[in-house]
Order: C-alpha cells, then structure tokens, then sequence
C-alpha cells in the first residue's frame, strides 16, 4: 500500500537535556502519563463516537452530492460559495491544492465552471465579482451549518436577489447545512432546492469531509469518495499503531509538554504555495478548538497555543529572521510534499555568472525541498523544535488523510489540556451585538444594553486625527 502521510517527529527531541525539546526520559514518563487520555481517544475513534467519525456516514450522500454536482457542472458556467470559517476553509485547501492558483483561467479547467469563493461580508469584493459574473449562468451553493450566520447571510441574501432578478431556477440553488427546523432549512424548502444535510454532530470547523468539502469539489471533477478513503486509511492507522511510534499520540504529547515550557505559538510553515490555505485552515481548527478560558471541570485555564500559519520559501524573505532569532515561544510544524505533481527544470543562460549557474540541472521542487530542510535545520541549530509532515503526493486521497490527522490530533490535545473541542463560546459575545445592533427581532431584549457599551466604549475612545 502506497503511504499516505509520512510524520517526522525526530526534532521535537533532543539528548543534551535542552529545555527546548523533549528528552527519551521525559518521553517516557510523558507516555505513562498520557497513554490513558490516549486510549481514550483511540476508543472514540474506533467505536465512532468521536464527532469526527461521522464524517465517514457521508459515504451515503456521495451519490446524491454527484448528482447534484453533475448537474451543475452541467448547467453552469460559475460557482459561487457563500459560507465562512469552517464552511468554506476545507474547500478553499481543496480547491488550491488540487486545482492550483490559476484554475479559473479558461486553458486551465477544461471547461468545468470558474470558483469564486465568499467568505466576508464585505462590498468591495461583492462590488468586483458583480463587474465579472453573469448571474444567470452563476450556480449559487449556500453553506452554513447553524444557518444563522450573519455573513454568509448577507451574501446569500444579496446573491439569491441578484440570481433571481437575472431569471434564474431558485430550484437549482444548493443549500448545505444542519438537518432542523430553522431558517435556513425553511428557506430550502420554499425554494425546493437542493439541500445536503451535515451530520449533525459534526461541528463546523470539523466538516471539511462532509458535504461542505464535498460538493463544491465534486462539481469541478474531484472524486470525494477519495477524501474519505485518505480519512480511513489515517483513521485506521492511529487506531492500530503502537502508542510510542503513534503520530498523533508523539505529537500531540510533544506539544502540550513544549506549550508547558513555554513555546505557546504553533507555527505552520506551508512549502508549496499550493498548501498556503491548508495553513488557513490548520488556524481555524487549532484556535477554535483549543483556545478555551475553561477546563472541562470549570477552572480558569486560558489553554491554548497561538496557531500561525506560514508559506515557505517566501517567508524566508519575512518572519523568518524573527522565527530564528526571535523570542524562543514557538513550535514549528512543517508540511510538505515529496512528489510534485509537475516541476521546472532550470537551465544555465548565463553560465558565467556565479549567482546564476549553479541551478542548472536542478528543479524548483528540489530547490524548495533543499530550502525547506535547511530552513528547518536552522531553526532546530537555534534550539527552536520542529516536526514535519509529507504528502507522499498532492491527491484528494492525501488531502483527506491530511484532514482526518490533524483534526485527530486536535481531539488529542483538548484531551490533554481538558478542554472541550467542539465549541467556539468565545465568539458568542461579539455575534450578538452584531444581531443586536443590526436590528434582529429576538436580540431587541439585549439592543439598548449595546447600544449603551457602544455609546460608553466609543465615548472613551482616544482618536488621533490626521
Ligand atoms: O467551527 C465552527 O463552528 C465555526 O467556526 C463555523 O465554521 C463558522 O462560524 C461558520 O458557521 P456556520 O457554518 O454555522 O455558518
């Protein structure tokens, strides 16, 4: 069988006894110590109880989300997504990793549609992308699991306006979201349109392998039954290898032992521009998911380690010098892909001049992957740990074993630091004095509360004008 996902974990230890890393004898009292809170993921795993497992029962809406998908292709000339963090994130990965940046270019998508992708609420964007769409030929795919969003909201409400006025079927529009009786839900049926449904127990930042990843991929030709065959193969992989050579368990020990000691920043450094948004995604599912004022039995904890997403080579040229020299809070986990799916190879013009000959005979992949290993090198000769992750290729089957990892090794974490992973309290407060302030009926009760901190907090406010 052909490797999915290869894990270095070799620089996140080291034998000098440097606080900066894990020594073999901190590894073994760190695995009698964590084993159970292991065991018990592992058990959530197998017996699928764990909210992630679920995204393995969407197996039996691949037909459906085919269909739908084959019709749009079919019909449609571009697709617009509406949706924001975990409704759009995993798709936005998909579709640079295996689309690549310049899909939309006619030479380049063999006439499947062009992708646009909205996830904020913003009218500039809104105002560029109503100068290059014709609405009519526009297939709309709405995607919120809670359906109260007010972002996604907004832009669904102006795009079904736009779609509509252009003479287009509200019966072909896609609406993925959470089976229930709510807005959203009702809307899809007025509407009778497509509705996909996300297993309920699956939380947003966790739906990548759901109809949300799914759908939208399916409609430019990726085969979504890969993403879940890449999810069991990773799935069955942390349930049956040995605790000790385990990925999930080293790195998930490994960084909740370097958080302790002070590294609270994790770096992800993406080498393939192809992977930057992965690093987008890695950010939502570690911030949300870990960032927890409470512990599971109430105490004030603020965990948490500061997720922050990075592309290489390019920022070599940027918050590398910082990364090297810097304050020493960070733990570095690289990723990145053996095989490319194309390379360059570069040749001698100017063979007389020093800066410019040596790359003949060379490719740019290896170059990347030479930039990439020595970079890590430095850090790790500035005592800084890093561990690395390797695509064996860029395929739908990886990207989905990449996913199923990662969100695994999330789960593990929170287990460690007691804390829950599926909620997101903290950004409950902000959302409703937004619906409060914008006018929503069931917030009047709260309106005149936020409107007076507004009225006090700008009060207070110190401006510098220029
Ligand atoms: O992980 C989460 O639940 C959130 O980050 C959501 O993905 C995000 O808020 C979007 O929510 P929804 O899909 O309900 O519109």
């Amino acid at each position: 069988m052909k490797d999915i996902l290869n894990v270095d974990v070799g620089s996140l230890f080291s034998e000098e006894g440097d606080a900066n890393f894990i020594s073999t004898p901190d590894f073994e009292t760190l695995c009698a110590a964590n084993s159970s809170s292991f065991e018990e993921v592992r058990l959530s795993l197998e017996n699928k109880t764990s909210p992630i497992t679920t995204s393995f029962s969407t197996e039996l809406l691949l037909d459906d989300i085919k269909k739908i998908a084959g019709y749009l292709r079919g019909h449609y000339k571009n697709m617009l997504v509406l949706g924001i963090g975990g409704s759009t994130l995993g798709f936005r990965t998909i579709f640079q990793s295996l689309k690549g940046p310049y899909y939309n270019h006619e030479t380049l998508r063999d006439n499947y549609p062009r992708v646009f992708v909205l996830d904020n609420v913003d009218p500039i964007p809104v105002n560029y992308l109503e100068k290059v769409l014709d609405f009519k030929e526009t297939a709309i795919v709405y995607i919120s699991k809670s359906g109260s969003t007010p972002e996604p909201a907004a832009n669904f409400i102006h795009f079904y306006k736009k779609y509509m006025e252009a003479g287009g079927n509200p019966k072909d529009i896609v609406i993925i979201c959470d089976p229930g009786d709510n807005g959203i839900n009702h809307i899809a049926n007025d509407l009778k349109c497509h509705l996909l449904h996300i297993p309920a127990a699956l939380p947003g930042r966790y739906t990548v392998l759901s109809p949300v990843g799914f759908l939208p991929s399916e409609v430019i030709g990726i085969d979504s039954k890969q993403f879940l065959e890449g999810a069991n193969r990773v799935h069955n992989a942390i349930l049956t290898t040995p605790l000790r050579e385990n990925a999930v368990f080293i790195l998930g020990t490994g960084i909740a032992e370097l958080a302790r000691k002070g590294k609270t920043i994790h770096t992800m450094f993406s080498y393939s521009t192809i992977l930057q948004e992965f690093g987008l995604w890695f950010a939502q599912l570690w911030g949300e998911s870990l960032g927890k004022e409470k512990s599971l039995t109430g105490e004030t904890i603020n965990a948490g380690t500061t997720p922050l997403p990075a592309l290489g080579a390019t920022d070599q040229h940027s918050v590398l010098q910082l990364f090297k020299e810097g304050p020493n809070d960070k733990i570095f986990g690289f990723v990145t892909i053996e095989n490319f799916p194309t390379d360059v190879k570069l040749t001698d013009p100017f063979p007389s001049e020093n800066e410019y000959s040596y790359f003949a005979g060379h490719t740019m992949s290896e170059q990347l992957k030479i930039e990439q290993i020595s970079t890590e090198i430095s850090l790790v000769h500035s005592k800084r740990p890093c561990y690395r992750l390797t695509l064996p290729e860029l395929s739908a089957y990886t990207l989905g074993g990449l996913f199923y990892f990662m969100e695994a090794l999330v789960i593990f974490s929170a287990k460690l630091w007691n804390i829950y992973p599926f909620d997101q309290p903290g950004v409950e407060e902000g959302k409703n004095m937004t619906y409060a302030l914008m006018g929503r009926k069931d917030y009047a009760s709260v309106r005149p509360k936020y409107e007076e901190v507004l009225k006090k907090y700008r009060a207070g406010g110190r401006r510098i004008k220029h």
